[in-house]
């Protein structure tokens, strides 16, 4: 179920006897390591609380459209962006009624017409109300919507009756959900990324560091996290905010770096991209206390860093690897040296002799090269150059 991971879940709760369900539904999604967020039609509240719903998500529980206080914390709009899939689990005949004719009645009704991603119904009710002619019409409005349908079930019913309409039970509901992020390039996949630059410490004071911003790193992060992937970003020193959904491991040395990637790579990743600017050397000794300016010269002894990314590349546990290369002359024969002597899957290489791409820029334009193949990736900004690099990336790690 490692697609519902970081899965940012809007859990929809409309009236009916199934609403009790829904409180183990919450439950259920964290368990496979979705995020959720409850919000409740008034139907809903007399079925049960929103303090249950609260407890068991662990955050506040929207009813109203227009209660001041939940709009400051996260509006509607905030909410109907901040979803991965809209859920609605038990759908009523009356909320499927609502939703299949565009009502906005209701804060629940309003975040399906505000919402881009994709909405879910678990249908819940008695078997009479789903064969009605009026509920299967909206049925099939509703699924030519593109509204994705769970169920019903059959079986006996809490009214006694037996037949079509039960709401399926959470675990069914959660296979279904996880099946609509199977289109997604990097779904359930482990992706690795360090980015920034490396410290070398020469004492307590100075450090022996380079330009690296770290920008194109943190925007591959989130290009993976947007793919559907789980990330793990380890960073050098730099100042930017962490993606969303993305998991920062802090380092400063090539040392610690590589220490982090090693353990990454023992525990298990897919994919590993290598954007770090990590240092060759570091100082054979780092001073204890800073020193003192003395003589007219002095010499720092220097010993090689390890190679972090053709070290992943030779792990018995290897992911798909792929290197960067920036380089200032013959941008092109060097990556392709690099490809092979680092044992790479793919290698993103860019000239940083011009002063618009690579380093601290915002922009970036690579060529992508693969052992038979490459690509070029126009200058864009380095979000989108990100986006098309996750998609070769995606490609050639199916092939
Ligand atoms: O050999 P060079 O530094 O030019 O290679 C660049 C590629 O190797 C980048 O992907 C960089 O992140 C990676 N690298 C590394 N460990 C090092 C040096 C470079 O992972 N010690």
């Amino acid at each position: 179920m490692h697609r519902l991971v970081n899965k940012r879940i809007l859990l929809g709760v409309t009236g009916g006897i199934a609403a009790y369900k829904a409180a183990d539904l919450v439950r259920r999604l964290q368990d496979v390591g979705a995020q959720v967020r409850v919000v409740m039609t008034q139907g809903a509240c007399e079925f049960i609380t929103p303090l249950t719903m609260q407890a068991l998500s662990g955050h506040p529980v929207h009813t109203t459209l227009l209660d001041p206080t939940a709009e400051a914390a996260m509006g509607h709009i905030e909410l109907a962006r901040w979803a991965d899939l809209v859920l609605i689990a038990p759908a009523s005949a009356n909320f499927m009624a609502r939703l299949a004719h565009g009502h906005g009645n209701d804060l629940l009704a309003t975040l399906c017409l505000a919402t881009g991603a994709p909405i879910a119904i678990a249908p819940a009710m008695n078997q009479q109300m789903w064969a009605d002619t009026s509920t299967q019409k909206n049925l099939l409005i509703l699924q030519e919507k593109g509204i994705k349908v769970f169920g019903p079930g059959s079986g006996s019913q809490a009214c006694g009756e037996v037949g079509s309409g039960r709401m399926l039970e959470p675990l069914e509901i959660i296979q279904h959900a996880a099946e609509v992020f199977d289109y997604q390039l990097l779904t359930g996949k482990h992706v690795v990324i360090t980015a920034g630059p490396t410290r070398e410490a020469i004492d307590p004071v100075r450090y022996i560091t380079n330009k690296s911003s770290g920008k194109m790193g943190f925007a591959l992060a989130e290009a993976a996290a947007e793919a559907g992937a789980r990330v793990t970003l380890i960073a050098g020193p730099v100042n930017l905010p962490t993606p969303s959904r993305v998991d920062r491991v802090d380092v400063s040395r090539a040392v610690d770096m590589f220490e982090a990637c090693m353990k990454t790579v023992e525990e298990g990743c897919d994919v590993f991209i290598a954007t770090a600017a990590v240092a060759d050397y570091r100082p054979t000794v780092t001073a204890d206390h800073k020193i003192k300016k003395s003589t007219e010269e002095i010499h720092l002894t220097l010993v090689k860093n390890p190679d972090i990314v053709a070290s992943v590349a030779e792990h018995n546990k290897r992911p798909f690897t792929v290197g960067f290369a920036a380089e200032t002359r013959d941008v092109v024969a060097y990556a392709q040296a690099k490809l092979v002597n680092k044992k790479l899957d793919m290698i993103a290489t860019n000239d940083v002799s011009g002063s618009n791409v690579g380093f601290n820029s915002d922009n970036n334009a690579l060529t992508v090269i693969w052992p038979g193949g490459h690509k070029v990736l126009p200058l864009a900004s380095k979000a989108q150059i990100a986006k098309q690099l996750i998609e070769l990336i995606a490609i050639r790690y199916k092939d």
